[in-house]
């Protein structure tokens, strides 16, 4: 960690804060919690996320492999979410972004990696079946510009186990940029973990850069727990670590 590395400790809550001077540094941070726990438990279970904040993690996960050859035989891995109605081999799936970006760099085992996949809810019963086998022990997150984490849009009950969900306009505008910045080849539906699965983990590490998550960073650690921020539930968990760089942390005023 650099010396101009910020710490704070929320009070009232579980909550540990690291603000770091960029996304690399962020990423950085982030590899180091998530590398003490895989040395620690060869076996560990870990929730993993998409979508542009964990690449710099997945870099370092990686590279440390290659180079330190920590191994990802034994490890088991659930993703957060899934679009609905998109091929598992389409560019754009989440099944796609976890082979492309992390698991064909690692020694990981096909069989242990577990994707969200469909569109009932007796896709959404058998994989929260397939967790309750496993504890998780550590669930990275990202967060929306809405606060959402997974794919918990504003407004979901804090109490939602996996389900089918319809995204929101900001979320669908938000992740253009990945369907040629065409909304319309956003998909409207997702599978994804609940609330109440994503609190389930020993121990959450949310990352979050820049400037367009400030005011979901702002409402998820100072906010009134609320389901107008999915994000806030965090306070009540045991264990959260939030890595943020500077734009994303400058809202923060307590
Ligand atoms: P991002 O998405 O990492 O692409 O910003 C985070 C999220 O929507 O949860």
């Amino acid at each position: 960690m650099s010396n101009f590395d910020i710490i704070i400790f929320v009070e009232d809550t579980n909550m540990k804060i690291i603000v770091t001077n960029n996304y690399e540094e962020a990423s950085l941070e982030a590899f180091k919690v998530m590398k003490e726990i895989v040395a620690n438990k060869p076996n560990a279970v870990l929730g993993l996320a998409t979508g542009s904040t964990p690449l710099g993690l997945y870099k370092n996960m990686i590279e440390d492999h290659k180079t330190n050859g920590t191994s990802y035989k034994d490890i088991t891995t659930f993703n957060l979410d899934e679009y609905v109605g998109l091929d598992r081999n389409h560019r754009e799936s989440y099944y796609t972004f976890m082979h492309t970006n992390l698991f064909s760099g690692l020694d990981i085992l096909e069989e242990n990696v577990h994707l969200p996949f469909g569109n009932t809810q007796a896709d959404c019963d058998a994989y929260e079946k397939a967790m309750e086998d496993y504890q998780v022990d550590v669930q990275l997150l990202g967060i929306g510009g809405n606060g959402h984490i997974g794919f918990n849009e504003p407004g979901t009950p804090f109490e939602k186990t996996t389900n089918i969900v319809e995204l929101q306009e900001r979320t669908r505008t938000d992740n253009a940029r990945f369907f040629d910045n065409d909304i319309n080849q956003v998909p409207t539906h997702a599978i994804t973990m609940g609330i109440a699965t994503i609190m389930k983990a020993n121990k959450v590490l949310l990352v979050a850069t820049g400037e367009n998550k400030a005011d979901a960073v702002k409402a998820m650690i100072e906010g009134v727990p609320s389901v107008d921020c999915p994000a806030s539930a965090l306070q009540n968990h045991k264990d959260v670590v939030v890595i943020l760089d500077t734009a994303a942390a400058s809202k923060l005023t307590k």
